[in-house]
């Protein structure tokens, strides 16, 4: 057993830096005094920013995990009596079926297969067909396969049918290409702790103009998802519910860190260079992809298990070699594996994964 530290190649929660963990220590604070309030509009102005969205849209944070956030972003997109139009090819798809489910908001679904780009031209005969749709929604990053959908070219279609468009970018928020600012998009949902290399526990939203018209014209749904009262709330560097002040912190350096490091070119471009390392290793040593190429995403990768080799093997082997790797998800859980290079991981440590992959390989084989 190696005595470096586990490299955690799951998506998120990922790795982080010391100075990111110790921001936790800055010390008790009560969320009611201005020092809370400063943290906070610290955090909100900086969250649009970092993801090139400063000039256009503002950040709601809320205290949970990513799903928190989609859950608030879909039930404030759609008004009472009228749909939402899912873009459904994985698991967050899927998931956000669930959340209309739960919450009673009709919806319609354009659906792919989870290795197939969603298809805005589907999108469009979709909006066509139904007018009484509010908002689409649709996942940037489908963290499932490691698939990347067209959201630039589905926010054209959208906006072209005028409704409004929710992206979850989740896994994808300053690790893929893909500039924001390019894409017509009203409302996005993302997390601390994946691409910014913050903690689990504090996700966000960041509304558009007329997403924050629409949330004041939604229902309230939820009381503690009500997207009306944060922004009501946060505007006056107030929160609703008890925050997790520790993990805003952490958030606050992990911003720090991203805008000293260059910033979403320097992030995104740091991920393409690891994904380029680790796929280097897969080709060499005959792990096949799942995704085609045009498609894959800067951070996970779907990979076939190898003959006679099981996952729960191989997850051990490679633990015992400083590495966590991630289980496929639904169908693809027997056959397949993910390794996603999300977080801070130390470059010769990517590079030293292809030697305890090779000999990972050889002992779960027996
Ligand atoms: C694309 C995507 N959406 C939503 C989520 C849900 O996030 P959480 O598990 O933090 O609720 C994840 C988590 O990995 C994700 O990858």
């Amino acid at each position: 057993m190696m005595d470096e530290e586990l490299i955690l190649l799951n998506p998120g929660p990922a790795c982080t830096s010391k100075r990111v963990k110790d921001a936790l220590l800055r010390g008790d604070l009560c969320h009611r005094e201005p020092e809370f309030t400063q943290l906070l509009f610290r955090i909100r102005e900086a969250l649009p920013r970092c993801l090139n969205l400063g000039d256009t849209h503002e950040a709601l944070l809320v205290t949970g995990s990513g799903t928190s956030a989609m859950e608030m972003a879909v039930i404030s997109s759609v008004r009472e009596g009228r749909s939402v139009l899912i873009v459904n090819n994985g698991v967050y798809g899927e998931r956000m079926i669930k959340i209309a489910k739960a919450n009673g908001i009709p919806f319609h679904e354009v659906r792919s297969e989870w290795t197939v780009p969603a298809d805005p031209a589907e999108v469009e005969r979709a909006l066509a067909a139904h007018d009484d749709v509010d908002a689409v929604v649709a996942v940037h990053h489908e963290t499932t396969t490691g698939l990347i959908n067209p959201i630039k070219e589905i926010g054209e279609v959208v906006a072209r049918h005028d409704r409004l468009f929710v992206i979850d970018a989740i896994s994808g928020t300053a690790i893929e290409d893909q500039d924001l600012a390019e894409v017509k998009v009203d409302v996005v949902c993302g997390t601390a702790n994946k691409g910014l290399h913050g903690l689990p526990g504090m996700s966000f939203i960041l509304c558009g103009e007329r997403s924050v018209e629409r949330l004041q014209e939604v229902p309230e749904r939820s009381l503690y998802l009500n997207a009306a009262s944060y922004l009501k709330g946060q505007r006056k560097g107030d929160v609703p519910f008890t925050p997790a002040v520790q993990v805003c912190y952490s958030l606050d350096e992990a911003i720090k860190e991203y805008e000293e490091g260059g910033g979403f070119a320097a992030r995104t471009k740091l991920y393409r260079e690891r994904a380029a390392l680790v796929r280097g290793q897969f080709e060499r040593l005959g792990l096949r992809i799942l995704v085609d190429e045009p498609y894959r995403a800067n951070t996970v990768t779907m990979l076939h298990l190898p003959d006679g080799v099981t996952y729960q093997a191989l997850h051990d082997e490679l633990k015992q070699r400083g590495y966590v790797i991630y289980a496929g998800q639904g169908q693809l859980s027997a056959d397949f594996f993910r390794i996603c290079t999300m977080g801070e991981i130390p470059w010769h440590r990517l590079e030293q994964l292809e030697d305890a992959l090779r000999e990972s390989i050889e002992a779960a084989r027996g």
